[in-house]
């Protein structure tokens, strides 16, 4: 922790000297936790930050401007898909397998006091999404053998509440050694003209540095080294408001081994023009994530002669990575982008003002821009009702009543396929509320192997498994 003294030097250095505008005013412990958080700051990161903001109201015609075209999709089916599985499932003997979930994030739209990992979401029991996600580590586990390593980001303002949190559900199951958990960085947000920003007079205000993150904190963390030990050679990535991933998904870790990928993309096909998923294209010889925003009202609508959108394919952020390729990037830095934010701060007064418009810029990585460095980096299409239905608003779409039911829509076609005949409306949605316990089934197959002959389709169905 700095002395006064080099706190004012450092913070002089960095034009950032009103940090200290409430000194006087402050009591001890204040003082304390103010003069070791200026110490935690990165204030040469800063004024690169300051650089980018600068550069980014000099920024000229949008990134769509550019020539490009849809990303080649590929969709596996038959005898390629049952290859793909057979590959991914001799990696999972093999134990070179991991998993890691991003899970730093505010989860601001849902509004969820706590680790959005915690939001309970299981139609009958409230099981949280983190339950979900583990529960599928158990199954392949017990399925194949070897345990496949769960890396869970979190930041710093929700890495204690997850740790307890895996620590009071005793891991769901899962061995404590085979959970890493790794924080990502935060970085201060700043005003018009570059100042960081106090939202109390002893705190500068911080924020998660975007899932793109994950890169520098995996190596900072050992996380990286921890990989490498245990011989993983691909880590599969998602995001932890998606209860519905198919987890360290055979087919799509098997498909990207064999194309000796170094970053593998799911893709799904937009629900509609507007939604606001990234769209896979080709620019030159190179596939990127383009954010729905640098899209134009006509190039979302845009459509081929059999009436398909012509960028029909969005991201949901499931990627395989290899190994090799996480060592590579962990040191080549991703482009970093401002968004224009309301972020809290206080007056002339020392009290905390909520602006009720943008007041300050957020800076952010994002993990897609990674593609920018891959050689070989296939998009592998799949079935959305199967895999996504993520938790992010409140109310209305993708929040916690359409992933319920979209849940229990998936687990009725399972147990309808396994021969239990679950009433269904005419949308094709149970009548009756249905969970699974990812570890009792993980997939329809792994469903039909169970005995099922004491389910009741007239009521609710609940199918758990012991740990
Ligand atoms: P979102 O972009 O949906 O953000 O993150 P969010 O923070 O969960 O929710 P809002 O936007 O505040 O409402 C997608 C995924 O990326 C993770 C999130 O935890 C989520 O799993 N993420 C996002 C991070 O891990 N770190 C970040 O800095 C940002």
């Amino acid at each position: 922790m700095p002395s006064l003294e080099e706190a004012r030097k450092i913070l002089a250095d960095a034009g950032q000297s009103h940090v200290l505008a409430f000194w006087d005013r402050l009591d001890a412990p204040a003082r304390e936790s103010l003069l070791a958080q200026i110490g935690r700051i990165d204030f040469a990161a800063v004024a690169k930050l300051r650089g980018v903001l600068a550069d980014a109201g000099a920024k000229a015609a949008p990134a769509a401007a550019a020539p490009m075209e849809p990303a080649p999709v590929v969709e596996l089916a038959g005898g390629e898909l049952a290859a793909a599985r057979a590959r991914g499932e001799e990696e999972l003997r093999a134990g070179r397998v991991g998993a890691l979930v991003v899970a730093g994030g505010q989860g601001s739209r849902l509004g969820f006091e706590g680790p959005k990992g915690c939001y309970p979401v299981g139609p009958i029991t409230d099981a949280p999404l983190f339950f979900f996600h583990a529960r599928k580590l158990l199954a392949l586990k017990r399925r194949y053998g070897r345990p496949v390593p769960f890396y869970v980001m979190t930041s710093e303002t929700n890495d204690a509440a997850t740790r307890a949190f895996f620590e009071e559900h005793a891991y769901f199951g899962l061995a404590k050694e085979d959970v890493f958990f790794f924080v990502q960085g935060m970085w201060p947000a700043l005003d018009p003209e570059g100042k960081v920003i106090l939202d109390r007079p002893d705190h500068v205000f911080l924020s998660p540095d975007g899932h793109g993150g994950t890169l520098a904190a995996l190596e900072r963390s050992g996380a990286l080294a921890d990989m490498e030990a245990r011989g993983l050679a691909s880590v599969f990535y998602f995001q932890v408001d998606n209860p519905m991933v198919d987890v360290a998904d055979p087919a799509f870790v098997g498909y990207h081994a064999a194309q000796g990928a170094d970053l593998s993309v799911k893709v799904c096909a937009k629900r509609d023009p507007q939604e606001g998923l990234g769209v896979a294209v080709r620019r030159g010889s190179r596939t990127e994530i383009v954010e729905y925003t640098e899209f134009t009202d006509e190039q979302k609508n845009e459509r081929l002669p059999d009436g398909e959108l012509r960028y029909k394919y969005g991201s949901v952020a499931i990627h395989v990575f290899s190994v090799p390729f996480l060592r590579r990037e962990a040191s080549a830095g991703l482009p970093v982008h401002v968004a224009h934010k309301k972020v809290p701060h206080v007056d002339e007064a020392g009290a905390v003002v909520k602006p009720s418009a943008p007041n300050a810029y957020k800076f952010e990585k994002f993990i897609f821009d990674a593609l920018a460095d891959a050689k070989v980096c296939p998009c592998v299409a799949f079935d959305r009702e199967a895999e996504f239905s993520p938790v992010k608003n409140a109310e209305g779409s993708d929040s916690p009543a359409t992933c319920r039911a979209d849940l229990s829509r998936k687990w009725a076609r399972w147990l309808r396929a396994a021969g239990v005949a679950v009433p269904l409306d005419e949308r094709g949605y149970p009548l009756h509320k249905i969970e699974i316990d990812p570890a009792f089934a993980f997939d329809a197959a792994s469903l039909a192997e169970r005995d099922l002959s004491a389910v009741d389709p007239a009521g609710d169905i609940l199918l758990e498994e012991k740990n």
